[in-house]
């Protein structure tokens, strides 16, 4: 299904723009704002993950949500965030696979 409001999994734009929000604001002094995890901090942090590979991007949503969830040392745990905040970054951190997609 392809739409303005909706992306191929019926995920909508509304949900990926609070994903990006949320990013920009928590996540970009270690992951980067194109999630390649190159960034200052990001290199200190040698597992920096790259959130473009397809180690990351096999991941299932559930995995991703989890992670974002618990965290692990050095990257804190958002459980402060609602699960609906949580599952919007899931959403987010999927636009890094698709191109162009910004
Ligand atoms: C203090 C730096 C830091 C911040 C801030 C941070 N992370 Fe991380 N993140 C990491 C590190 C380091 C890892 C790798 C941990 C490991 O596997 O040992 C990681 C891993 C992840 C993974 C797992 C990827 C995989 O391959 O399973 C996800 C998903 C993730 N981060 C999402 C986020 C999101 C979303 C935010 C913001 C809400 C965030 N991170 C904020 C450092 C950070």
């Amino acid at each position: 299904m392809h739409s303005l409001l909706f992306g191929e999994d019926g995920v909508s734009q509304a949900s990926i723009a609070t994903g990006r929000r949320l990013f920009m604001k928590n996540c970009t002094s270690c992951h980067g704002k194109d999630g390649r995890g190159d960034t200052p901090l990001g290199r200190v942090l040698k597992t920096i993950p790259d959130f473009t590979s397809s180690v990351v991007q096999s991941k299932s949503n559930q995995e991703l949500f989890k992670f974002i969830t618990q965290g692990k040392p050095p990257m804190p745990s958002y459980k402060h965030l609602s699960e609906e905040e949580r599952m919007d970054l899931v959403h987010f951190i999927r636009t890094f696979s698709r191109e162009g997609n910004q």
